[in-house]
């Protein structure tokens, strides 16, 4: 059965799924990163339904979003003033915080951890369904655990069909890849998971530099399982600019520019050399690229700084096997 797919931008679609939401439901919902899958973050049923929809183990806690900061407490006992500076500079938007949580969380959503992930979206489809619903929503990505996350409600619909109540079409997603997730619950504090909001911003918020999660096998912050992201097909990140392809039915995720010759199927991220519009356009090629029937997919590398920093860390895991 296919997925019910409504418009966002039509009011009696936000109120139909908030009502899905309030009644246990699940709803898949645009952000400007990528789709979310979401549910009552209060309702421990409906939150234990969207680990079962996308097979997602649970050691692996979700992220609560709201639809502004006035909702924070419900969720957090954080009295830590570097949460209202960051979120003055970057909330709504792609940041998730890390604090220490309030008891009435449901375990399921925190995976048991005593700190909770929150995000304030920024797109407004989002924010209007959380405030209809009157609760926080918890959402992971909408695909199945490990594969590349959903850029447009197609994907969704199409990876998750008639296993979710209700899809909210809000168009491709601006930003392409998830929220850096940020702990305030470390000190000092470290970065997660890199994202649309860039390590260098936030060094500039806090004015401190930050350090970065390694991969881990079974993580307290799981986002950083090394092996995510992945494609079907097996991908290779270049050291450096393509050349010619080499035998058999290849693809290449290219930077931009020209592309050499003999790739069977070729997908330009960024054709004005924007980090913004590779990010954006990401997940969308590598999976034309991974329904094209190739024998494996070559990805060419960009710089770390800015967003470069989140591309390079999903091409990596996406390439990483086993
Ligand atoms: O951009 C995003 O963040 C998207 C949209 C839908 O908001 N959501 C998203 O959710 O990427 P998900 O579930 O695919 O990734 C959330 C990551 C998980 O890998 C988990 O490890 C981490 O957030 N996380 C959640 N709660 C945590 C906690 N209490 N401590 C550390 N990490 C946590
Ligand atoms: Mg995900």
């Amino acid at each position: 059965m296919s997925a019910r797919v409504l418009a966002a931008t039509d009011p009696a679609a936000i109120r139909e799924a908030a009502a899905v939401l309030r009644r246990g439901g699940l709803v898949a919902f645009p952000t400007e990163t990528v789709y979310g899958l979401g549910a009552d973050a209060f309702n421990p049923i409906a939150v234990a339904r969207v680990f079962e929809v996308k097979a997602r183990p649970s050691f692996d806690p979700l992220i609560v979003h709201l639809a502004d900061a006035s909702g924070l407490h419900r969720v957090s006992r954080s009295d830590d003033p570097r949460v209202g500076s960051l979120a003055a500079r970057f909330w709504p938007g792609p940041l998730t915080l890390v604090l220490p949580r309030r008891p009435e969380v449901p375990d399921l959503v925190t995976s048991g951890l005593e700190t909770v992930a929150v995000r304030i979206p920024a797109h407004p489809a989002a924010r209007a369904l959380i405030a209809a619903a009157g609760t926080p929503v918890a959402a992971p990505s909408a695909n199945p655990f490990g594969y590349v996350s959903p850029t447009t409600a197609a994907h969704v619909a199409e990876l998750l069909g008639a296993s979710v109540d209700l899809v909210l079409d809000g168009g491709p997603c601006a930003v392409g890849v998830e929220s850096t997730i940020l702990s305030l619950a470390d000190d000092p504090p470290v970065i997660l998971r890199p994202g649309g909001v860039p390590r260098e911003a936030l060094e500039e918020a806090l004015g401190v530099s930050l350090d970065v999660a390694g991969p881990a096998e079974r993580p307290v912050a799981p986002g950083q399982l090394q092996k995510h992201y992945a494609t079907r097909t097996p991908l290779l990140v270049l050291p450096g600019k393509a050349g010619p392809s080499p035998r058999g039915r290849v693809g290449l995720l290219a930077w931009s520019g020209e592309s050499p010759d003999g790739y069977a199927a070729v997908e330009v991220l960024s054709p004005d050399g924007a980090k913004e519009t590779a990010a954006a356009r990401l997940f969308a090629a590598l999976r034309r690229l991974d329904a094209a029937g190739l024998d494996r997919i070559l990805a060419e590398p960009c710089d770390e700084a800015g967003l470069g920093h989140a591309i390079m860390d999903r091409l990596r895991r996406a390439a990483a096997r086993g």
